[in-house]
């Protein structure tokens, strides 16, 4: 597709997109003013400052300073290169694509992942071809059953099974012309010592794990009997990272995103078993521990989320890795131990989903769990409280907000019996230990504030240009390059100039993609956000103040030409000049 046919394709997706019903299906909006704003997927926040403008179709995280189009959005949500991105939106608004050529890497890369997709796809058609209908698989639907898993659900989640054979996927491909080379980086089969495939999944039942938009990434596979090991999945390969995919959540997060609340199992078994109970807000693990991707991807819909442990030895391992992640992300972690011998499976069929739901009530925070993890006997020693503390510390430490902060550090010290006093020591201890990181902070913040100081009449020109087109033919005629302080939104103004003496007035979101510099695009997206500062009178007087301005530099800098050339005819009338523009004398 030449650049042509791609500005054409672009052009019809942005007119049948609307960015805020697009990113409103990732991310929980509200509405603030004329923006719409909620906790930025691409960072770690607790206050929302990413940002949606339905005006401009412009998102922007006034946090970590992503931002763009829904181009941009989609990149950068979904991790995929730019012809991805307009593939994806022509094909969810029905636009029209035509071939374009993309770069070679873009294309081998591309295509190998779409394969991937595809002989995944037809992976799982034959797994689950294989349960439904095959008279082998009779054990398998036997397993199932016994387990409480109903046909509809089998259905559903296109559960299957894989034949106890060596080469019964690598057959079903070579008899659908599947190239080898992509089912084995699919994972699917692998080359054995003697040059010939075998399958990797065999005598398994089949969980073919989706991701949102129902693309098959990759597999588990259980055993039926006691064989090991008892789980296998698909292998990390280009569609399919166990550290960030949520098994089920393609199912799941329309009740997630009307509840607000995730809970989280371990396993394929006791995602079904929930959600065959009728709790649907859920999503499984794959066995690893929540990690900070997974929550980003789910705080989009939840602002609690609730892991499920049945074990105490896994539970305290993965709420103390959590709590530093949940505490910055402005999602409320919880959790809770099921009893002894029981995991969300078991525990539901036995005593039911109210029991169920009960405990996930109840269920403390993640902090509280934690300590009354490790105190539980209430017989710990002092050694052992101190031990406890010096664990928590670097979880405290992260916790950016200092309210918060000084809430936890009670309660810490409330449960391990420690003087507050003493905690807020060993705390100031630890990050003195820490002391590079602190530094560097420091001097984020000292940046802040002089950049807060500088940009003033920086942004105000850019303010005027953007909301006051009548005032851009005058400001185009100004030398107002003296009164910047910062470069960057002096190149924003340039361009912006330069773009209007070329084609007269044109929309401010037009020029976002024109500008090269990132820093310079990120500046001018927060510039469309702002409001205008200015009523249409007091536009006018803005530009005249700004030409003023200018004068009275120039002014200045001629009386410092004259006094040191020593022309004191000269100096007096400029001195008299610039004395009148004060008074707002000269026009
Ligand atoms: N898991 C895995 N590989 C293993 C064991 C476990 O990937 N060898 C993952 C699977 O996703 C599994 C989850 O960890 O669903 C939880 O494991 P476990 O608690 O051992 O199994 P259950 O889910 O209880 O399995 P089942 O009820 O089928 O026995
Ligand atoms: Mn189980």
């Amino acid at each position: 597709m030449d650049r042509e046919s791609y500005q054409l394709v672009k052009e019809e997706i942005k007119r049948s997109a609307d960015i805020v019903d697009l990113v409103g299906n990732f991310v929980q909006l509200r509405k603030a003013g004329r923006n719409y704003v909620g906790l930025c997927p691409f960072h770690s926040e607790k206050e929302p400052s990413f940002t949606v403008n339905r005006e401009r179709q412009m998102f922007h995280c006034f946090g970590c300073k992503k931002g763009g189009d829904i181009f941009a959005f989609w990149m950068a949500y979904h991790h995929c290169s730019f012809p991805e991105a307009v593939k994806d939106l022509a094909e969810r608004y029905h636009v029209p694509l035509p071939e374009k050529p993309l770069s070679a890497e873009e294309k081998r890369k591309r295509a190998l992942r779409e394969a991937i997709l595809a002989v995944n796809e037809k992976a799982a058609r034959y797994f689950h071809g294989n349960l439904m209908d095959s008279p082998g698989a009779e054990g398998a639907r036997n397993y199932l059953h016994n387990r409480g898993i109903p046909v509809e659900v089998i259905r559903q989640f296109k559960l299957g099974y894989a034949f106890d054979q060596w080469e019964g996927l690598v057959g079903y491909l070579e008899r659908g012309k599947v190239d080898r080379k992509i089912a084995e980086s699919a994972g699917l089969i692998i080359l054995g010592k003697k040059g010939r495939y075998y399958d990797r999944f065999r005598g398994r039942v089949i969980f073919p794990i989706f991701d949102l938009s129902g693309r098959v990434v990759g597999f588990g596979g259980r055993v039926l009997d006691e064989g090991h090991p008892k789980y296998l999945n698909t292998p990390e390969t280009q569609v399919f990272q166990k550290g960030s995919v949520l098994y089920g959540l393609n199912a799941s997060y329309p009740e997630i995103r009307k509840t607000r609340k995730a809970l989280i199992v371990e396993g394929y078994m006791d995602f079904l078993a929930l959600w065959i109970a009728g709790i649907r807000n859920i999503g499984a693990t794959l066995g690893t521990a929540l990690t900070p991707s997974h929550v980003r991807r789910l705080k989009g819909y939840a602002s609690e989320i609730v892991l499920v442990f049945d074990s105490d030895e896994a539970g305290r391992e993965a709420a103390l890795r959590g709590l530093p992640v949940f505490l910055n992300e402005g999602v409320q972690g919880k959790a809770v131990l099921l009893p002894p011998g029981h995991d969300p499976d078991t525990f539901v069929k036995a005593e039911g989903p109210e029991r169920f739901l009960e405990l996930v009530e109840g269920a403390p925070s993640l902090l509280d769990f934690y300590m009354n993890q490790r105190l539980s006997d209430n017989r710990a020693t002092v050694e052992e409280k101190v031990s406890v503390l010096k664990e928590l510390l670097p979880c405290l430490y992260e916790v950016k907000d200092p309210t918060l902060r000084a809430g936890y550090v009670r309660r810490v010290s409330e449960a391990v019996g420690i003087k507050e006093s003493v905690v807020w020591e060993e705390l100031d201890r630890f990050r003195k230990k820490d002391g590079g990181q602190i530094q560097g902070r420091l001097r984020n913040k000292a940046s802040e504030e002089s950049a807060a100081k500088r940009y003033n009449r920086d942004l105000h020109i850019l303010n005027l240009l953007i909301h006051h087109p009548e005032t851009r033919a005058q400001l185009a005629e100004c030398e107002w390059q003296p009164l910047l302080t910062d470069a960057t939104i002096g190149t924003v103004i340039e361009a912006f100039l330069d773009k209007y003496k070329r084609e007269g007035q044109f929309e401010p979101q037009d020029l976002v993609e024109e500008l090269e510099d990132e820093r310079a695009r990120n500046e001018y997206r927060e510039a469309l956000l702002l409001p205008s500062f200015y009523s249409a009178s007091s536009a006018r007087v803005a530009v005249e103040e700004i030409k003023n301005k200018i004068r009275e530099i120039k002014i200045t800098s001629s009386i410092r030409d004259a006094r040191r050339r020593g022309d004191m005819e000269e100096l007096n009338a400029l001195l008299k000049l610039r004395a009148k523009l004060h008074q707002g004398l000269m026009q």
